[in-house]
């Protein structure tokens, strides 16, 4: 039973009412202006609103002359065919928050002045071909927060003046290829809360003049290459809250002309830079509440025309030297709340363009890097959160606002990259263990680490495989190899500069070792420290003493013992004695031990 406190004034009303449409009835055109009981009329913009009034039926008596039907908030359970046939001026029609589970085909039949259909909120399961019949002039339809499954072939077959469609809250499990079709003039849809495993392309591909879709609060795990095609119009599509959404693949907005994207409140680690790359018209770009933690160096610059970007709420921690190369429009950047310590000038391609900067909620290091954004702190709208110093101490919590324009010394300043110690390394594994080479780095800020191989390779954090860099900066080789013999330089850098040393690495192949000489004679040779090398095992030690060692230090005691008896002899004869050790040939086959050469003795 509804309130007697509401009633009372359409009570009231009713009985001024006759009054009232006397003076009304000159000058409108449409005869009496009755109105049906529990309902507010005003013939003036010609509604009957009958909202919240426990009405299980549509009332009798609405005067044909209504414009604006508000039936909202009621028990209505079923539309019949032709119920509102003679309603024939309507405009807008809501039917929202009713219980509505059946529409028989042609319940909207001959209203065909209407523009607004509201049926949010209601029962409806299925929604049958034809049910939207004779609704020429329908541009809003709103179907959110009913039960539907499902949306047929043809569903929406005679709505061409549909604009906008809203579709959320369902329990869309399929959209059907051919369900949209004779939407020809869409310009906007939001799927939201659904159960679509994947989205409709087929159905999209239907609409040519979609110009805004909205996908919201969906449990899609991978967006999938081409899944946009035939959208020539869409310009803004926002993609938000698919919690799983790990993966756009690399196609997957080909064919979209967009200017504006967001892709937001999912689960994407990294910036798709390949999918993005085909948006040249883009001008703003949301990748806000995603785990991102990086903007790598270069891989936006197809984005020419972009103008904004946010990335609020991430993992942000590093913004590369030429993150922003070529988006020489860029007017906005907000990258509020992420974990960035900095955000180089040598990240844009131009500051001069940059109008807003949002970097409040970050823990900034206050060091000459960010002294460009300080330099430019009353140029650039902050909307009113100004970033703040988290580091170094000695500033720690201050606001940019807060530093005078002339800077006291050691505020934003920076020390170069030193590698501690600077002396060379060498190491020597065996084939297929680990190998280790340090280096540290040290500065302020604190420098970053990449080594260069023998082969001229740059290896650095990114890197995952068989060669790592660890984030002390330590290079190592799992399963070290032969070839991976050679020198390597360690570079520390940062932005005052960068400081280099060379590890030399020996790998050894164990078995070769064991028939060889020690592998020590290159790296000696450089005389510049001690190399590290495991011991030889015992056997070996002995075969390479009786094989090779002995005759040859034989030989050089029977040389001796001539020197010494020559030197008996010293003063009465002066004789001139000269030795000579004449090597094995280079050519002797490798694996067999030398048998010390020849020892010659000429004398003179
Ligand atoms: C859709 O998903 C919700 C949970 O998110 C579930 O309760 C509902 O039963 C699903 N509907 C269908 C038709 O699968
Ligand atoms: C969402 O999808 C994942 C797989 O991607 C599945 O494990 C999960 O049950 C789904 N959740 C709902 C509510 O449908
Ligand atoms: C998001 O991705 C991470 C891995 O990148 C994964 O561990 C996590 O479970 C994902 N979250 C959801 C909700 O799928
Ligand atoms: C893309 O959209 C822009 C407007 O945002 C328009 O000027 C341009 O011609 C479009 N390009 C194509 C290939 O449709
Ligand atoms: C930047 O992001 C924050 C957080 O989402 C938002 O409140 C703010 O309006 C954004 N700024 C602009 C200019 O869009
Ligand atoms: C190191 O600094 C020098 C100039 O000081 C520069 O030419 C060189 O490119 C830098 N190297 C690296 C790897 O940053
Ligand atoms: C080393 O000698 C062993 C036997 O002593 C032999 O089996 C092996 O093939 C040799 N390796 C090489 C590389 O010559
Ligand atoms: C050792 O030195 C020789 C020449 O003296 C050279 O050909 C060879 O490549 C060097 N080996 C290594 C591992 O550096």
């Amino acid at each position: 039973m509804v309130p007697g406190a509401p009633r009372a004034p359409s009570s009231a009303w009713a009985g001024w009412q006759p009054l009232f449409l006397l003076t009304l009835e000159a000058l409108l055109p449409s005869p009496a202006w009755v109105c049906p009981v529990r309902c507010k009329c005003s013939s003036q913009d010609r509604s009957v609103l009958c909202h919240r009034q426990n009405l299980a039926a549509v009332p009798g008596r609405i005067p044909p002359a209504c414009e604006l039907l508000d039936l909202s908030h009621n028990r209505l359970r079923t539309l019949q065919q032709g119920m509102f046939s003679r309603l024939q001026a309507l405009k807008e029609l809501d039917l929202s928050e009713n219980v509505i589970s059946n529409i028989e085909p042609g319940a909207f039949n001959s209203l065909q002045r209407l523009m607004t259909l509201r049926l949010r909120g209601n029962e409806l399961k299925i929604v049958l071909a034809g049910v939207f019949a004779g609704l020429p002039s329908l541009t809003v339809l709103d179907l959110s927060q009913n039960k539907i499954v499902i949306f047929l072939d043809h569903a929406f077959q005679d709505l061409a003046s549909l604009r906008h469609l809203e579709a959320s809250n369902n329990h869309l499990v399929f959209i059907s290829p051919r369900a949209f079709g004779g939407l020809r003039q869409l310009r906007q849809l939001t799927l939201e809360r659904c159960n679509l495993t994947g989205v409709p392309t087929g159905a999209l591909g239907q609409l040519p003049h979609l110009g805004e879709l909205r996908l919201k609060v969906l449990n899609i795990s991978v967006l999938r290459d081409y899944s946009f095609r035939r959208l020539p119009r869409l310009r803004a599509l926002e993609i938000s809250r698919w919690p799983f959404l790990a993966t756009v693949e690399p196609h997957s907005l080909l064919g979209l002309n967009l200017s504006s994207l967001a892709i937001t409140k999912c689960n994407l680690s990294i910036i798709p830079y390949e999918a993005l790359q085909p948006l040249t018209y883009l001008r703003c770009l949301d990748l806000s509440h995603n785990p991102i933690a990086a903007i790598h160096g270069g891989r936006l610059a197809q984005l020419l025309r972009l103008q904004e970007l946010h990335l609020v709420g991430g993992q942000l921690a590093t913004v590369a030297a030429h993150a922003f190369w070529g988006l020489s429009h860029l007017r906005l950047l907000n990258v509020s709340d992420n974990a960035l310590q900095t955000l180089e000038e040598g990240a844009f391609h131009t500051v001069g363009n940059l109008e807003t900067l949002r970097l409040d909620g970050n823990p900034l290091a206050c060091d000459c890097r960010l002294l460009w954004v300080v330099r430019r702190r009353r140029r650039l709208s902050f909307e009113g959160r100004q970033p703040a110093c988290a580091s170094p101490a000695l500033v720690r919590g201050r606001r940019f606002k807060d530093f005078s324009d002339i800077l006291p010394s050691g505020h934003f300043t920076c020390r170069r990259a030193k590698i501690q110690p600077e002396a060379p390394q060498w190491v020597s594994v065996e084939e297929g263990s680990k190998a280790r080479l340090r280096c540290q780095g040290d500065g302020d800020p604190m420098p970053t680490i990449t080594w260069l191989s023998p082969r001229q390779a740059w290896l650095d954090a990114g890197l995952r495989g068989r060669v790592r860099v660890l984030p002390d900066g330590t290079l190592e080789i799992f399963y070290a190899l032969v070839q991976d013999s050679g020198t390597y330089y360690c570079v520390a850098s940062n932005v005052a500069g960068n400081d280099t040393m060379a590890a030399h690495l020996h790998v050894y192949d164990p078995s070769r070792w064991a028939n060889d000489t020690f592998p020590l004679a290159n790296m000696s040779a450089n005389g510049l420290g001690a190399p590290v090398v495991p011991l030889p095992g015992l056997g070996m030690l002995l075969g390479a003493v009786a094989m090779g060692a002995v005759p040859f230090l034989s030989s050089v005691a029977v040389c001796f013992l001539f020197i010494f008896l020559w030197s008996k002899g010293r003063g009465r004869v002066k004789h001139h004695a000269t030795f000579e050790f004449v090597p094995r040939s280079p050519g002797a086959p490798r694996g067999k031990p030398s048998h010390g050469g020849r020892l010659a003795m000429r004398f003179t």
